[in-house]
């Protein structure tokens, strides 16, 4: 199926349904007891071999001799692979590189031997006698420094730059104007689940092949990734990934240990099972870039918007283009005749920048959301009240209609909610040592549909089983899945096998970019569609009106048992999604506000998060707790993003100094106190067949920024580089 449709009535609106109810996730229990096995657990194999990772210890230079013998002396040393001896390898594919090619250095952290032993603790003291020794140069590792030399980037999926009406001009004519740079910091991801990966390479019949069992959330790319990387069919490269400890964008392409376990697997033809220490989480996986942005609001005495500029720069590793896209939703949050976005490129010696939960947009409301509120302040005018004085009628860029839009609904629902109107002026509210204030954001967050196709087959016994190539990252994928199937085919989840995680299934969009649930489950609705349509032709039943419920298909005066019509082979059906025309029709986006009170203590500048609130529209909510859960976890990426998360890099050697989660902080629990989230009811029937649209991102989107916006009106200072330390405060 092509969406170039609205989706009509549909089994899934029913009021009293499956889908939507906030049932337990399905593997939770298999969860909590140790018994999902994750990548790094998997015993499917004959005994593996231990890899670990051999890392530039400089930024910038070439290896002018690598010393490797005492490391291949070691005891139950296998394999010591080096740029010397590595198996030659393919290009480059989205962001996954072909390892130890040649002696040149671009980042500190950059893969420069791989040690494979018996055992991994034989690994890694193997891998502490490779000595290296290198001709350095000064690496260029500050964002600042390079800004005036950033060029324009390939276009991701948009182009780099817009640009509407005459922006100079009105900007300059503008009677109330702002101009302001915000900064923010390299973020690290952070997932619970280091990146892992057990590679098994055989000779088949039909020639060379590897299954890897690794932590990923977009199978079917990283297959087509690795194929090309690996010389290899990519039939014959299988990716499993049953169950994933967390992604948030770094595991959306298989990183350097996925490639190096497959390379040496193949050398010792024996099974390679390698995890990345998490260190080198830091350098050898991905981050998201530092950014600087620049944004300029011209406005009217009355607060519209005449002029929107938001320009962004970012940094990508040497020989990549990846470029954080902070710019990107500002093309369609507020209304304004001239506009312009920009985003530049520097390549410096740095690991790899890329995506992380909400590119883009995480950061971009950071710092717009902030500006924002620098203008409510400016004209004395409520930030709600401004946001809503700017609502526009349709996407101010493209100049189609919102698919749906309750950006001021999200703002009035939450302002009610929280008891905005006791928000007191710039600091003039007091609770003992702190200065308390409070502080709102909007969010606005893309909602995007890729291809996915699924397959159910109905089982003599009664129980329907799902196949895809889709992964659950601790999202509740699972379970949805398992809601949407149940609820098609009226057979309780308990009945329902969800098997994914294999690219030995049917291709699907896997998880990222706020695409999974709608996707995967719009695919899964169409299988479960055709196979109904299946069921009702082979029993010679009425489809009108027919329905699907505890177990049975009822159609006029007939009813049948699904388990009569299995009959002894079951019944398969498979089902697509594709984008169609409603992508370019319709403005799509999920929106939400955020409110956050804050304590900022009067003598040492210390910050408290002391509330906060998130409300939402995500389309239909095809489960309320693991919808809510992930809304919860965007505002708390949100919180770290605000007041903590900051990866320092040392500009002399390009090495990020707090390279761990002891310095690299992340929230703790006594950093969130009594947070909350909810979704206001919405279907959008532009979207998906589900009329779902994404939510894992649009809740940390502008979330730090109401925390930003809150310390201001606690004490009124305006901290423009993030995060807000106590330092930036006094
Ligand atoms: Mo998300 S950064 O697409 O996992």
């Amino acid at each position: 199926m092509d969406m170039n449709q609205p989706i009509g009535t549909t089994p899934l609106d029913r009021a009293d349904g499956l889908v939507g109810r906030p049932i337990d996730r399905i593997d939770g229990r298999l969860k909590v007891t140790g018994r999902a096995p994750y990548a790094y657990e998997v015993r499917d194999l004959a005994k593996p071999a231990y890899g670990f990772i051999v890392e530039a210890s400089i930024a910038k230079g070439t290896i002018r001799r690598l010393d490797t013998d005492a490391a291949r002396r070691a005891p139950g040393v296998l394999l010591v692979m080096t740029h010397e001896n590595v198996p030659e390898q393919g290009e480059k594919k989205e962001q996954v590189f072909p390892q130890l090619q040649g002696a040149e250095i671009r980042f500190r952290g950059q893969p420069i031997a791989f040690v494979v032993a018996e055992s991994f603790e034989q690994a890694r003291a193997a891998a502490a006698l490779v000595k290296a020794d290198y001709a350095v140069q000064t690496p260029q590792a500050s964002l600042r420094d390079a800004k005036p030399t950033a060029f324009e980037p390939k276009a991701m999926q948009t182009p780099p730059d817009s640009k509407l009406g005459d922006f100079d001009g009105a900007f300059a004519a503008a009677p109330v104007k702002l101009d302001v740079e915000y900064t923010t910091p390299v973020q690290i991801h952070a997932q619970m689940e280091p990146h892992a990966t057990i590679a098994s390479w055989e000779s088949g019949q039909d020639g060379e092949r590897v299954t890897l069992y690794t932590a990923n959330q977009m199978l079917n790319r990283g297959q087509a990734s690795l194929a090309q990387v690996l010389k290899l069919d990519p039939k014959n490269v299988r990716l499993i990934s049953h169950y994933i400890g967390g992604g948030f964008g770094s595991k959306l392409q298989p990183q350097p240990e996925a490639t190096l376990a497959a390379l040496a697997s193949r050398s010792l033809r024996r099974p390679v099972k390698v995890a990345m220490t998490r260190q080198q989480e830091f350098h050898v996986a991905t981050h998201r870039s530092d950014t600087i942005q620049r944004i300029r609001l011209g406005a009217d005495a009355n607060g519209r918007l005449t002029a929107i500029g938001h320009e962004s720069w970012s940094a990508a590793t040497p020989g990549d283009g990846f470029y954080e896209t902070s710019a990107n939703v500002t093309r369609a949050l507020y209304a304004a005749e001239n506009r312009i976005t920009r985003h530049r490129l520097a390549n410096l010696n740095k690991p790899v920048a890329s995506a992380m939960r909400a590119p883009g947009e995480a950061v971009g409301q950071l710092a717009f959301e902030c500006a924002m509120d620098e203008l409510a302040e400016q004209l004395k005018v409520d930030p709600i009240e401004l946001r809503i004085r700017n609502e526009p009628e349709q996407d101010p860029e493209k100049k189609v209609p919102f698919s749906t839009r309750q950006l001021v609904a999200c703002m009035r629902e939450g302002a009610q909610r929280f008891g905005w109107d006791k928000r007191g002026a710039v600091g003039a509210t007091r609770d003992g040592r702190w200065l308390v204030g409070m502080g709102m954001a909007a969010a606005a967050r893309l909602n995007p549909l890729m291809p996915s196709q699924a397959s159910v087959r109905l089982n003599p016994d009664g129980t329907l089983t799902v196949r895809m190539a889709m992964t659950d990252i601790g999202t509740g994928t699972y379970t949805i899945l398992a809601q949407v199937a149940g609820e098609m085919m009226g057979l309780p989840v308990e009945r329902i096998r969800v098997e994914i995680g294999d690219t030995a299934y049917p291709k699907a969009a896997g998880s990222g970019g706020s695409f999974g649930a709608g996707s995967a489950g719009s695919a899964l609705y169409v299988a479960c569609d055709n196979l109904r349509q299946a069921l009702l032709t082979q029993a010679g039943l009425n489809p009108e009106g027919a329905t699907f419920a505890e177990g049975r298909v009822v159609s006029g005066n007939r009813s049948e048992a699904l388990t009569d019509l299995a009959g002894k082979d079951g019944v398969e059906a498979k089902g697509e999604i594709k984008p169609g025309a409603m992508k370019e029709k319709y403005s799509q986006h999920s929106y939400g506000a955020h409110f956050a009170e804050v304590g900022v203590d009067a003598d040492t500048g210390e910050i408290r998060l002391r509330r906060m609130l998130g409300v939402f529209t995500g389309g239909r909510i095809l489960n309320q707790k693991t919808a809510r859960s992930q809304a919860l976890g965007g505002m708390i990426f949100g919180i770290g993003a605000a007041l903590m998360e900051a990866a320092e890099i040392d500009t002399r050697t390009g090495q990020f100094v707090n390279h761990d989660l002891a310095e690299y902080h992340v929230p703790a629990h006594a950093d969130v106190p009594a947070i909350d989230a909810m979704f206001l009811p919405e279907l959008d029937d532009k979207s998906n067949p589900l009329k779902s649209k994404g939510l894992g991102e649009v809740s940390i989107c502008g979330a730090g920024a109401a925390l930003a916006n809150a310390v201001y009106n606690a004490t009124g200072v305006r901290i423009r580089e993030y995060p807000l330390t106590l330092d930036k405060v006094l």
